[in-house]
């Protein structure tokens, strides 16, 4: 098991190429067993997420194949039991219940279990699929979805939280290949669904609304392979803005979607940043004195939530109070504690974090508890004094490719040390 050394202060400066989206590339890999021809991927990060998700489809039987960025899957032939063993590696896992139910009319996964960052029950996934003319059975700690034929209805996605987006993915899924026309009422409108359904589309599905709150499905009676290239990591895109505003000179971001990336730059300028954009690139121009922020997640194009934890490192060292509201996850807020050891200023009420603004943090040793917190320890270790023990960098892997590396091109200096 590794962990980081973040030694502070070094400033940042250059370009950085942003990878494929871990968040788009997971559902687009399941969507390929809804059709027996090949489907090849490219722009694919190099992740552990994304192996284990092509470990599963090898499981379920697809042939797949993997040169560098651009991943090969021909699923002639399909199981329809995703095995414990590597679903509970991973909750996204859960998307192969859509095509396997699209294709096979059956399948059977493991329930997701707890998850540190909140309750992720998967109701509205089921909810769906009973819409379709499914049945669904909770038995020995497996789901299995399974029904004689499918039928196009109309459904609502709208959650407490609000849409759910691997829900409206595997509803899709599954209705591609459904008689006649679905209808997803309050649907995600993520920039991942949209790239989902452009995939779909180039497989012969026939999906509009996509990135509205409405999408229409017309069943067709079968699919063919298709090729796709997967959009940029906003939340990577984000995360190496925050990496600038914290600690850079001028940091370029190459190989970006601006237009993902609204609401994260609305509230970097709000801060006082400037940033410059072009068709795919993004340039913030850090200013070493950042305002404090009022920041509420919501689903998109609100503030994501994937990037509340980078945003509480940030204003962790500003002159003011920040008020940061988490909405789609309530209890998302693990970091917080270690960020304190680090010597910041916070005070919790349920699902708020007011992060009052310190002059200094100094480097201890933290422990990472899911995917973005541990990005948030990194990215407090840059501005820290000494050095930040980041340790449990398993959880970093899972959604950041070389992050570490990457960091030290633009002129960091972190050590990746077995722990
Ligand atoms: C996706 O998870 C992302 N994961 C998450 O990113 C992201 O945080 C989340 O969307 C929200 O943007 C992937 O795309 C692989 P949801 P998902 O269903 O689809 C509730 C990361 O860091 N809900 O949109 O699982 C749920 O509890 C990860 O990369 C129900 O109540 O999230 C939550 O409060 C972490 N019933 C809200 O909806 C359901 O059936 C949104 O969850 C489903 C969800």
């Amino acid at each position: 098991m590794d962990k980081m050394l973040v030694h502070g202060g070094h400033k940042l400066s250059g370009s950085v190429k942003i990878s494929g989206s871990k968040n788009s590339a997971l559902p687009i890999l399941a969507a390929a067993l809804l059709t027996k021809e090949p489907c090849v991927i490219q722009h694919v990060p190099d992740l552990s997420d994304i192996h284990y998700m092509l470990q599963i489809l090898a499981f379920l039987g697809a042939e797949v194949e993997r040169a560098s960025g651009t991943v090969t899957i021909r699923a002639e032939k399909v199981k329809t039991i995703a095995p414990y063993e590597i679903v509970r590696k991973m909750r996204a896992s859960v998307c192969v219940l859509g095509p396997l139910l699209g294709r096979e009319k059956e399948a059977t996964v493991s329930l997701p279990g707890g998850c540190v960052i909140g309750d992720r029950p998967i109701d509205l996934h089921l909810k769906g699929f009973d819409a379709l003319g499914a049945t669904h059975r909770i038995d020995a700690g497996n789901v299995k979805v399974f029904a004689g034929r499918l039928r196009g209805a109309t459904v609502s996605l709208l959650g407490k939280q609000g849409p759910t987006v691997l829900g409206t993915d595997n509803v899709m899924m599954a209705a591609v290949l459904a008689e006649g026309v679905t209808v997803i009422e309050h649907a995600a409108a993520e920039p991942e669904v949209v790239d989902l359904a452009n995939f779909l589309n180039r497989m012969g599905a026939k999906i509009t609304g996509a990135g509205t709150d409405r999408i229409v499905i017309e069943g067709v009676s079968e699919l063919h392979g298709a090729e796709h290239a997967v959009i940029p990591d906003r939340i990577e895109a984000g995360t190496f803005l925050v990496a600038a505003a914290i600690a850079g000179r001028e940091v370029r971001l190459q190989r970006a979607e601006p237009n993902h990336l609204g609401a994260v730059i609305g509230k970097l300028a709000d801060a006082g940043y400037r940033i410059e954009t072009t068709a795919d690139t993004v340039t913030l121009h850090g200013n070493g004195d950042p305002k404090a922020l009022d920041i509420t997640t919501n689903p998109y194009p609100g503030f994501p939530t994937d990037m509340q934890a980078q945003f509480c490192a940030l204003v962790s060292r500003t002159s003011g109070c920040s008020k940061i509201t988490e909405t789609i996850f309530p209890q998302r807020f693990m970091h917080v504690s270690e960020l304190k050891r680090m010597g910041a200023d916070i005070e919790m009420e349920p699902g708020i974090a007011y992060v009052k603004g310190v002059d200094r943090l100094s480097g201890a040793p933290v422990m990472a508890s899911d995917l973005r917190a541990s990005a948030a320890l990194v990215l407090a270790g840059l501005q820290a004094e000494g050095i930040t023990e980041v340790n449990r960098v398993y959880h970093i892997d899972r959604g950041y490719e070389s992050i570490d590396e990457k960091l030290n091109a633009l002129g960091a200096h972190i050590e990746r040390v077995k722990a």
